[in-house]
């Protein structure tokens, strides 16, 4: 088999000896072309593959938020997703909101000033899911914005500054 063969209409893959599948993915507006187990999820090439850390594991099974990862400009559960189904889309992760010079998204800067968080493990997920809200729904109000995130889940509590973060941030991609 050559590395991608069609049989009845299905893309099959060649498999390596140590039974890896080749991928690119485009990350960061960066393209990666790596070799994958079949059965791992973006998360775990994005952090083990890549050393893109920005994206964590909590839950695992797709109920925190704390993998998230921009596919296309959406929200997705990076725990949930297979990563060779992540081939031929653009994937976001925090490392990639960083200006040309590092220096912070406004929406990054919005958390930072208002303490949006406490041990910060649930940002990077709040602040990508924020930033597709933001997107989508540039006037968002309150609770708009509170029922966009409820996917995100912060065990420290930080909700109120969270919200007041993203309300800041709204206010900031405006001016
Ligand atoms: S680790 Fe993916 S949703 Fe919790
Ligand atoms: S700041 Fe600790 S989990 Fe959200």
């Amino acid at each position: 088999m050559t590395a991608e063969d069609t049989v009845a209409g299905v893309t099959a893959r060649a498999v390596d000896g140590d039974g890896r599948i080749s991928i690119t993915l485009q990350v960061n507006g960066r393209e990666q072309r790596i070799q994958v187990r079949p059965h791992h999820t973006l998360l775990e090439v994005l952090r083990n593959e890549l050393g893109l850390t920005g994206p964590r594991e909590g839950c695992g099974v797709g109920m925190c938020g704390a993998c998230t990862v921009l596919v296309d400009g959406r929200p997705v559960s990076g725990c949930l997703l297979p990563a060779a189904l992540a081939e031929g889309h653009e994937l976001t992760t925090i490392e990639g909101l960083e200006g040309p010079n590092g220096e912070l998204h406004p929406i990054q800067q919005a958390f930072v000033d208002h303490t949006g968080f406490q041990c910060s493990y649930c940002t990077p997920g709040f602040i990508l899911t924020s930033k597709a809200l933001l997107a989508e729904q540039p006037d968002a109000s309150r609770d708009e914005a509170r029922a966009y995130l409820a996917g995100n889940l912060c065990r420290c509590g930080s909700y109120v500054k969270i919200l007041d973060s993203v309300m800041d941030a709204k206010e900031r991609l405006k001016g």
